[in-house]
């Protein structure tokens, strides 16, 4: 043992002697030639629409400001603070100009606009291309564009969003082409904002129409279904994006509580790597302490920020997980590789696969954590369930810093009581040089007992080596509904001792009873959902629990049942006790339009499903076998058109056991 931390130490002194290859981990500084316009990058700051909608007044519009301000959100980057909808007067002056609403805004918004320039902001501001706007409380800019972008300008307005509501149906191109023509016309430099919902591919005529930003998509809400299905629909759009010109997937939902940190730490890097523009939608008053470091990450700040402006696009899709990669424009490239299923993973992918130039090593920098570590060629990271791991890795002509390491914990979604589970560790180096020296524990909770001694010494792991050992974990007087396993690892590199730890849970099931089992009444393993969250036997209602309404499609009103919003997946244990699986299925009467599709699986295989279901169409009766079934999904898909007004109902879903 002694001989090989030696051996590694003096590695480790010859390495460090040697000069540094790769360039600094921050971005490069764009070209001192190319002076910086509005839009040259995605613009970053905050809006007020995701967290307060129409709840909008002056003072909370300041507060945001000063908390961008004292947050450290501005040094950051933030820059732009957007007032979206609702900040007018219902009517327009009797000169034809739009005015701030007296009780919301009584300072005007001349006056807000000089707020943020006197603590270095910008000031945006929100209206549609439409006769009203999406909320109907102000007038829209249809025919008043030029009127309209002169008071923006003379108001001191940095930033347009304009909207798509109330269109009376008049061509997108036409409409949006004047607003920006009229903006140019005032020779003000103003962000231009396409919020056209992708409905006619803006990104083919976004920068003709004088924009520097198109929405590709519906709305995002506060779930993870919505993030997600809006990622899906950015595949392919990465070619219209560049300085000037930039796809946008809507705004930002990290800290609004529909996500877990986690999955709000891979909605901001994938948005990141998208070069969206990054504009917060939370209140920034009371963000919590995860929530701040995840916006203010300056190493993901500098993908999006990146002056080259290639915008990132999926690599590879493997299901569960994805690889997504973004060309830097200092050579190296930026990954996330993102775990999309239930469980815990190891993720792999070769660095010359995501585009970075072959070579002996790699220097990679995991922009989470900020630790930098050495790579033979292979990246294997071990994600979360909906996590997502974020490097950015140099070519490196030799190793200069300690092995990549994963150090994997596996544990099962969910265990019973009386059941012993299996907890797998993995130890995996993904360097050029042997990590030694290494002492592994498991850790388990009260009431559980792991067979065996805890500790496990890992005498050496050789480049592309792995070391694993598993345990069995039995119940002995188990409480709680979680069990939770932890571990942690120590182990000598040439670059001195590393330590990892991880950590795993595992939630307890309870087989359903004998008999019918209505699944309203059922504990769900996991359950996502487009707005708001699953209901139970009632419609949804898009934003709390418990705001739908009486389940009813195709006119038929019934007592029972889920009600969920397109994309949504419930997870269910079955426990492989249970024969059949009943339901009424279709679009909820309460969206005139809309179109889902259903689909059932036991264990990850297809049992049932439906063709595309429409707003109004009766429901269909929807059936399945269930014998020997562990775990039911209940999945709902958009039926391929986004997932807008998309709300659906699960009728009298029962499981017979
Ligand atoms: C539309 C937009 C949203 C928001 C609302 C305001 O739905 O797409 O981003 O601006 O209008 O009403």
């Amino acid at each position: 043992m002694r001989r090989h931390v030696f051996l590694l130490l003096s590695l480790g002194t010859f390495a460090a002697a040697m000069t540094v290859p790769g360039t600094p981990a921050a971005a490069a500084e764009q070209p001192y030639f190319a002076a910086q316009r509005a839009g040259d990058r995605p613009p970053m700051g905050w809006n007020s629409w995701n967290k307060f909608a129409c709840d909008i007044n002056e003072q909370r519009v300041r507060d945001a400001a000063d908390t961008l301000v004292t947050s450290g959100m501005r040094d950051a980057g933030y820059q732009y603070v957007n007032v979206d909808d609702c900040w007018a007067e219902q009517n327009r002056t009797a000169d034809g100009k739009l005015e701030a609403n007296h009780t919301k805004f009584p300072s005007g918004i001349k006056a807000l606009a000089d707020y943020m320039h006197e603590r270095g902001l910008k000031l945006g501001i929100y209206t549609s291309a439409g006769t009203l706007t999406c909320q109907k409380t102000m007038p829209g800019g249809l025919d008043h564009e030029e009127v309209d972008a002169q008071t923006f300008a003379d108001w001191g307005v940095d930033y347009l969003k304009y909207d798509n509501c109330n269109n009376e149906g008049r061509p997108a191109i036409e409409r949006y082409t004047k607003m920006g023509d009229a903006i140019k016309k005032t020779g003000r430099p103003m962000i231009y904002a396409l919020c056209e919902w992708g409905e006619n591919k803006p990104w083919l005529w976004g920068r003709e129409s004088g924009a520097q930003l198109w929405r590709t998509t519906g709305d995002i809400s506060d779930s993870w279904g919505s993030m997600t299905g809006i990622l899906d629909q950015q595949v392919g759009l990465e070619k219209y994006a560049g300085p000037g010109g930039w796809n946008d997937p809507d705004m930002l939902e990290v800290g609004n509580g529909g996500m877990t940190d986690a999955e709000y730490r891979s909605h901001f890097a994938l948005w990141a790597l998208l070069n969206a523009p990054l504009l917060a939608g939370n209140d920034l008053s009371t963000m919590s302490a995860a929530t701040k470091s995840t916006l203010e990450n300056k190493d993901i700040i500098a993908l999006d920020q990146d002056w080259a402006g290639a915008q990132g696009h999926k690599i590879r899709d493997d299901g569960d997980t994805e690889v997504w990669a973004k060309p830097m424009s200092d050579g190296s490239t930026a990954m996330v590789l993102f775990n999309r299923s239930d469980v815990a993973t190891t993720i792999s992918a070769k660095a010359t696969e995501v585009g970075v130039q072959a070579s002996k090593s790699y220097r990679v920098r995991d922009l989470w954590s900020g630790a930098e570590t050495e790579s033979a060629g292979s990246l294997n990271v071990w994600v979360p369930r909906h996590g997502s791991a974020v490097y950015r890795v140099w070519p490196a002509r030799f190793p200069n810093a300690a092995p990549l390491t994963t150090f994997a914990l596996q544990a099962p979604e969910y265990a019973t009581t009386s059941k012993p589970f299996t907890a797998a560790l993995r130890l995996t180096n993904s360097g050029s040089t042997p990590l030694a020296a290494g002492l592994v524990k498991l850790g388990v909770p009260a009431g559980w007992k792991a067979d065996g001694r805890p500790e496990a010494i890992v005498p050496i792991v050789l480049p592309g080596k792995s070391w694993e050992r598993a345990w069995t974990v039995k119940p002995v007087s188990p409480n709680g509904d979680h069990v939770t396993v932890t571990a942690s690892a120590e182990y000598w590199t040439a670059w001195g001792q590393r330590k990892l730890t991880a950590d795993n849970s595992a939630l307890i099931v309870k087989a359903p009873s004998p008999g019918v089992n209505p699944l309203s009444k059922a504990p769900f393993l996991s359950s996502e959902n487009g707005w708001g969250p699953v209901e139970r036997g009632m419609s949804n209602g898009e934003t709390e629990a418990g705001d739908g309404k009486p389940i009813t499609i195709g006119g038929v009103t019934y007592d029972d049942g889920l009600g969920v919003h397109a994309t949504s997946k419930i997870r269910f244990y079955v426990g492989g006790g249970c024969t059949s699986f009943s339901s009424f299925v279709g679009h909820d009467d309460e969206q005139p339009v809309g179109s889902v599709a259903f689909q059932v699986l036991g264990d990850g295989k297809e049992l049932a499903k439906t063709d595309v279901l429409k707003a109004g169409q009766p429901a269909q009766h929807l059936t399945a076998a269930l014998t020997g079934v562990q775990v039911l999904d209940l999945i709902l898909t958009d039926g391929g058109d986004g997932s807008t007004s998309d709300h659906a109902d699960w009728a009298d879903a029962t499981i017979t056991c």
